[in-house]
C-alpha cells in the first residue's frame, strides 16, 4: 500500500468493470477513499445490476480504504449533481474524478440510427461534461482537484464507431478546454486513451466486425495486423491503472491538458493539433483567395506530404 493519495476521495465512473475498476482498486491502493459508481449495463449501455460497482467497492474496502457503489447513470445531469454530492457527504471533500464510463454501439454511418449516436454521445461525452460540470463547482471552491478522461485512439478517426469516435473526439476537445479554465483553481485535467483486454475490446463480435471491415476493403490487412497487435499490446489495465493514480498525485501538479496513451507496454503523449504547413496573403490589399490559385497551392504548400486515409475505389 502506498500514501500517495491519503486522505484524498475519487470518484470514479465505470469502476464496476474493466479500466475503470482497475483506476479504482489503484487508486485504493494509494490510500484514496473511492466513491465506486457503476450503473452495471451491457456492452451496449441497456439493462443495469448493481452487483459490478459493489464488488469493486468491497475490493477497495479490503486495500484499507472507505468506499461505496453508486449506481446512476452519468448521462442524467441530475443525477451525477447527486453522484458528487454524495462524495462530498460521504468523505467531506471530492478530490479525484475519473470518468470512465462508456459503451459501444458500432455501425457503419450509413446505418447506424439515431438513438445509437444520441446513446453513445450522452454516455461518453454528456456523462463526462456533467461529471467535471459538478466536480468543478467544488474543486474550485476547494482549489484543488484532478481529473482524469478516458478518451480512445478512435478520436483520431476510426471505421465503424462514429459515434464513438465523435464522443471520444469531444472529451479530448472537453479536456483541453477544463484544463485551461480550472488550472488557475490548483485543478488539473488530463486524458488517457487506453489499450487493454476488456469486454469493450476482445471478443468474438469485435473479431468478426474487423475481420469483415477489411474483407468488404474498409481496412487495409496491414491496418488490420496493425490493430491486432495494439490488442496483443494490451493486457488486463492492473498493468496501467498506476498511471492514473499517478496523474491524480501531487506529483502530477504541473500536468495539465495532456492527452495520453496507456497500455502495458505503452505510455505515450499525444501532440496538441497544430498548424503544420500554411501560405498567407496580405488580406488588406488582395482579392479574395481564387479557387485556381488554391487548385496549385493547397496540393503543392499543404499536402505535399499527405495521404487520403481512405482513397476511393473504382
Ligand atoms: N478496452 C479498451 O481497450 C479501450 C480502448 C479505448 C477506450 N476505452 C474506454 O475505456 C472506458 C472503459 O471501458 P472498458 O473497456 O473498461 O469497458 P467495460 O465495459 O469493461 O466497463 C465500462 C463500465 O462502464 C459502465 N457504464 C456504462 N454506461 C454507464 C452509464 N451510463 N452510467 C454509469 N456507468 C456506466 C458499465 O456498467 C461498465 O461497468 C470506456 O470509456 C471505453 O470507451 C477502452
Amino acid at each position: 500500500m502506498g500514501q500517495r493519495l491519503r486522505r484524498r476521495s475519487a470518484l470514479v465512473t465505470g469502476a464496476g468493470r474493466g479500466i475503470g475498476r482497475a483506476v479504482a482498486l489503484a487508486l485504493a491502493r494509494e490510500g484514496a477513499n473511492v466513491l465506486v459508481c457503476d450503473l452495471g449495463v451491457a456492452m451496449d449501455g441497456t439493462g443495469s445490476d448493481q452487483g459490478p460497482a459493489e464488488d469493486t467497492a468491497g475490493e477497495c474496502r479490503k486495500l484499507g480504504v472507505e468506499a461505496s457503489a453508486y449506481s446512476a447513470d452519468v448521462s442524467d445531469f441530475k443525477a451525477t449533481e447527486e453522484m458528487v454530492r454524495a462524495c462530498v457527504s460521504r468523505f467531506g471533500s471530492l478530490d479525484i474524478l475519473c470518468n470512465i464510463a462508456g459503451i459501444l454501439r458500432p455501425r457503419m454511418i450509413f446505418n447506424m440510427s439515431e438513438e445509437d449516436f444520441d446513446r453513445v454521445l450522452a454516455v461518453h461525452l454528456k456523462g463526462t461534461w456533467n461529471l467535471c460540470r459538478h466536480a468543478c463547482a467544488v474543486m474550485r471552491q476547494q482549489r484543488y482537484g484532478r481529473i482524469v478522461n478516458c478518451t480512445s485512439e478512435a478520436y483520431a478517426g476510426t471505421v465503424g464507431h462514429s459515434n464513438y469516435a465523435a464522443a471520444k473526439g469531444g472529451i479530448v476537445s472537453l479536456t483541453y478546454d477544463v484544463a485551461r479554465e480550472m488550472g488557475r483553481y490548483g485543478v488539473t485535467c488530463n486524458a488517457f486513451a487506453p489499450r487493454a483486454r476488456t469486454r469493450l475490446s476482445v471478443g468474438d463480435d469485435q473479431d468478426q466486425g474487423l475481420q469483415k471491415r477489411m474483407e468488404a476493403g474498409l481496412i487495409s490487412e496491414e491496418r488490420l495486423q496493425g490493430m491486432e497487435e495494439t490488442r496483443r499490446e494490451g493486457a488486463d489495465p492492473e498493468h496501467f491503472a498506476p498511471f492514473v493514480a499517478y496523474l491524480a498525485s501531487d506529483a502530477a501538479a504541473n500536468v495539465n491538458g495532456c492527452v495520453f496513451v496507456a497500455s502495458r507496454a505503452t505510455i505515450g503523449v499525444w501532440n496538441h493539433p497544430a498548424i503544420i504547413h500554411k501560405f498567407t496573403r496580405d488580406w488588406e490589399i488582395e482579392e479574395p483567395w481564387s479557387i485556381a490559385e488554391l487548385e496549385k497551392r493547397v496540393p503543392s504548400e499543404l499536402l505535399s506530404e499527405y495521404v487520403n486515409p481512405a482513397p476511393a475505389k473504382a
